[in-house]
């Protein structure tokens, strides 16, 4: 089963945010942000840039009817700087034209004045200054000084993970209609649509009910769009609102670069400390995030990276801590993993250390300590169904990781103009909002009476398939083809208060929904057919768009059964509700069961160094994958290897740079390299684990979306271990990205 938007997407017909045919009189905003990092007693002269003709008017801080406040979790954004600006790229007033281009024209006129303030642009400065977000967390599991005393080899280290630009193809954009009685309509590129019309409810101070928030599909979200598509769609909103105009902006690039947040760098100290018998014993770790200049997501991602600390390990004494640091670069947000891919190359970094020091290969330190059921997270939570070992030994089983090693070291013994290097990396996911009281959601069903099947829920579909999901949900329960279903646009009228598609949760919570609603519709037809065929409920059931009365197909078409529906005024629209069950966490006590349940998994890596040039390629990466019981490996697969490349690229090539005084270098594709076809692996093989899957996932298939990221750190361990080989004195410094200047110094390294 192929995407069901893979033909118009192939034909160029999808229809993104900018493809909205424009009603006439539709004017152009364009935003004007701040041209320093840090300043006080800013104050701006528009004259010039008013008189411009075509200029309609410019919006400031000055105008918002309501509440000049985006922040989500802690109330410290603006939407417009004050007299005070945080960061390089803050947005100060929002331009409208009559085009874009005039627009431009105006910023150019636009006079900023304001004191210079010394700027923070380095988490570990913040951190000494005090400069925090929020308190910092901290998880605790047994005791430390147990820890110690069981151990015989005790590391100490630091690692490092730089920050990734999300680079979906379609930049941020919105476009506002003002309707009659004071409300609106808006069409946002958001992964979170309640988000934006509560915030712009707040902004414009009108109740929601008053914004409409219609979302047909991104091009590409990856985290960058589930918070920080909202205030691009408030100032659309805000000018249509006081112009009674409809109005639209569409960041171009390079403006999307300097305004939007990242992925969070993080640094950590950590000391771990391991048993004769290679059983780690205990980690003590401290992370330092870099969250920019106000909240944002920070502190929903700090708590992901305190679940995740542990990695695919059981670690019996622990004591994790996060430290988020306000600086003055742009405020860092949801990426791909959410926290999780810092802590995760945080633990592989530091058992690569460990094994480095004691003299033993890191696989056989990996295997011991893998996460098994009864093991308790450092949370709480027990896991159960665990699957680390399975999938370890499945990979070993279809893709020979001994044999590898030995193909490495061989190659290696040959050769030295080429070095080669492997890695394994296990993974284990938790599953569902950190925040508890996000997972739920809803599904609106319509069957129309000529038997037609149309679905809204709260999933925005993003690329990664969670339309052809739904309707996959529809069509197995209803017992009808997908030709017959229609995914309809995500639409706050239709669908309220929804959680922001993220969390890789989208398809679990809304397919769910989807199937409560399709199931109770399905109970009142198949009343309706056993009273027309005088059959019991029992042994009635809809199969390839007919109905069938124990082994025997009936003439008794859906289409059929659906008119007889609607002759009887049976109802024929339902509204499915699902939360998560058994899911809760106590933030005083920092101890719950906050997931559904783990994804699992394993992936071998396989790198090659040019030993003159520093650069490299990835050779190979197997994969066995725990899918659980995949409802489309089709499209389960396109999420492992998009997911793949992006966390090969993290940790290789991109590279967020600013100067010292709070620029950002890497502003463009010239300056910040992405993966391209070449960065490819050569070889991508990914194999699906046979595993139950989970009753909370989604007809047993269990969420795709982010877990497979971690594998791409593969690449960064399998590099240095190539140099390793090369150059006996490397020492790691476990600082991603690695990119080729880095590998060329490793090679030569004194
Ligand atoms: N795949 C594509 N093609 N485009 C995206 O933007 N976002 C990722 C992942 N896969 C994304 C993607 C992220 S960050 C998340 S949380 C999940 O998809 C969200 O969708 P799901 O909950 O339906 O898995
Ligand atoms: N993951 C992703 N996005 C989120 C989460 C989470 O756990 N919590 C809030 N937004
Ligand atoms: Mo994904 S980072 O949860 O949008």
């Amino acid at each position: 089963m192929k995407n069901t938007d893979s033909k118009s997407h192939l034909q160029g017909k999808s229809i993104y945010l900018d493809d909205i045919p424009e009603l006439q009189g539709t004017l152009h905003g364009l935003v004007y942000d701040s041209p320093v990092a840090h300043a006080k007693n800013v104050n701006i002269d528009y004259s010039e840039a008013e008189k411009l003709a075509g200029v309609i008017k410019i919006f400031t801080y000055k105008d918002i009817p309501g509440e000049n406040q985006i922040g989500a979790i802690i109330q410290d954004e603006p939407l417009f700087a004050e007299d005070e600006v945080h960061f390089m790229g803050q947005p100060i007033a929002f331009i409208v034209a009559e085009t874009e281009r005039i627009a431009r024209e105006a910023k150019k006129l636009i006079k900023f004045n304001a004191e210079e303030l010394p700027a923070i642009t380095d988490a570990k400065v913040a951190k000494e200054k005090g400069s925090f977000i929020a308190p910092p967390r901290t998880f605790k599991l047994g005791n430390l000084e147990d820890g110690k005393k069981k151990s015989k080899y005790i590391i100490k280290g630091t690692t490092e993970s730089g920050g990734q630009e999300h680079l979906y193809l379609e930049t941020q954009g919105s476009y506002a209609i003002p309707k009659e009685n004071q409300s609106l309509t808006l069409y946002s590129s958001t992964q979170g649509a309640t988000a934006v019309q509560s915030i712009t409810s707040k902004i414009l101070n009108i109740p929601m009910n008053k914004i409409e928030v219609d979302v047909n599909r991104l091009g590409g979200g990856f985290g960058g769009k589930e918070d920080q598509a909202t205030p691009w769609a408030v100032m659309v909103s805000l000018a249509a609102f006081v112009l009674q105009k409809p109005v639209k902006m569409i960041l171009a690039r390079h403006d999307d670069m300097r305004m939007t947040g990242k992925r969070h760098p993080y640094t950590a100290e950590y000391t771990i400390g391991l048993s004769e018998d290679l059983k780690i014993q205990f980690y003590d770790i401290e992370f330092t995030q870099d969250a920019g200049a106000s909240a944002d997501l920070s502190p929903a991602i700090t708590e992901r990276t305190l679940f995740h600390a542990t990695g695919s390990y059981f670690i019996p004494n622990t004591e994790i801590t996060v430290y988020s640091c306000r600086t003055n670069t742009i405020p860092n947000t949801a990426f791909r993993g959410f926290g999780g891919p810092q802590a995760f190359f945080a633990i592989e970094a530091a058992l690569q250390k460990a094994a480095d020091e004691i003299g033993v290969p890191v696989r056989e330190i990996q295997f011991k300590n893998l996460i098994k059921d009864n093991d308790e997270f450092p949370y709480g939570q027990i896991a159960t169904e665990t699957e680390a070992i399975h999938s370890w030994e499945t990979t070993d089983k279809l893709f020979s990781i001994e044999k590898q090693y030995k193909e490495v070291e061989k190659f290696n013994s040959e050769n030295t103009k080429f070095k080669k290097g492997i890695n394994i990396t296990p993974l284990c996911f938790g599953i569902s909002f950190t925040n508890t009281m996000m997972n739920h959601a809803r599904a609106l069903v319509h069957i129309y009476q000529d038997g037609s099947v149309g679905i809204s829920t709260g999933a925005i579909e993003m690329g990664q398939g969670v339309n052809t999901k739904m309707k996959q949900v529809a069509a197995y329960v209803f017992g009808i083809s997908i030709d017959k279903i229609k995914l309809e646009t995500t639409n706050t009228t239709r669908v309220a208060n929804t959680s922001p598609t993220a969390a890789s949760s989208g398809a679990d919570l809304n397919g769910k929904a989807t199937e409560i609603a399709c199931n109770d519709l399905l109970i009142r037809l198949k009343d309706v057919a056993s009273k027309e065929l005088d059959a019991e409920v029992k042994d009635i059931y809809i199969k390839d768009n007919f109905v069938w009365v124990k082994e025997n197909k009936t003439d008794l078409s859906w289409d059929k059964l659906v008119q007889i529906a609607f002759m009887q005024r049976v109802k024929l629209s339902e509204k499915g509700h699902y939360s998560t069950p058994d899911i809760y966490f106590d933030k005083t006590k920092e101890k719950g069961h906050p997931f559904a349940y783990h994804v699992y998994g394993t992936a071998v890596t396989v790198a090659k160094v040019d030993t003159m040039r520093g650069t490299y390629d990835i050779e190979s990466v197997d994969i066995v994958h725990d899918f659980g019981k995949s409802m489309n490996l089709f499209l389960d697969k396109g999420q492992i290897e998009g997911a793949l490349i992006q966390g090969i690229g993290w940790v290789t090539m991109e590279e967020i740079r600013f100067d010292e005084n709070g620029r950002l270098l890497s502003n463009s594709l010239s300056s910040y390299k992405v993966p391209d076809i070449n960065s490819v692996p050569k070889s991508v093989k990914v194999e699906a684990l046979e595993s139950e899957g989970h009753k909370h996932a989604i007809l047993k298939s269990k969420a795709v979306g982010e877990p497979p990221f971690i594998y791409g750190q593969g690449a960064y361990f399998a590099i240095a271990d190539a140099i390793k080989a090369f150059n006996k004195n490397y020492k790691c410094d476990f600082s991603a990205p690695m990119t080729h200047e880095k590998v060329l110094m490793g090679l030569y390294q004194k």
